[in-house]
């Protein structure tokens, strides 16, 4: 079985007006299926960056990126929300979350986006609401 994670000379040129932000310079990393990986470095090193490519919410510049065998960078964005939706998990530093709704209908949303019957939606949100102590039924 591949890596989980595979990135070969990664680059991601950002251009502001005429100026050019070389953001990562030939990024290569390889990270295995359960292995746990913390990327650090002074602010503007790149940090951002690279977890908006891994989590496919943009795409380098140029350089190869599979994720789980599929090479990110040729799919069209409905393809990158699907992956988006059905392999990664993100725990942003503010949250996130629609407050004019329930802890329930937000743990629902992705399912939604994912066409599971709103039985299912609720089922699977209420399951890991309860992993985590939120099964209070009225959160
Ligand atoms: N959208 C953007 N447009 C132009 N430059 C950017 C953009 N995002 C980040 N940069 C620049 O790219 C470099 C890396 O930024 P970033 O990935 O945010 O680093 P970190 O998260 O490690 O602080 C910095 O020089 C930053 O100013
Ligand atoms: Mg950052």
């Amino acid at each position: 079985m591949g890596s989980l994670i595979e990135c070969e000379d990664v680059w991601k040129i950002y251009r502001v007006g005429d100026v050019e932000v070389h953001a990562l310079r030939g990024l290569s990393l390889t990270i295995e299926q359960g292995e746990f990986v913390a990327i650090m470095g002074s602010s503007g090193s790149g940090k951002s960056t690279l977890m908006n490519i891994l989590g496919c919410l943009d795409q380098p510049t140029k350089g190869g990126y599979r994720l789980n065998g599929i090479e990110v960078g040729n799919l069209n964005p409905d393809q990158l929300a699907g992956i988006r939706n059905q392999q990664i998990g993100f725990v942003f530093q503010s949250f996130n979350l629609i407050p004019r709704t329930s802890a329930l209908e937000n743990a629902q949303l992705p399912l939604f986006y994912r066409g599971l019957s709103l039985k299912e939606q609720r089922a699977q949100a209420a399951a890991a609401l309860e992993r985590v102590g939120l099964q209070t039924g009225k959160c």
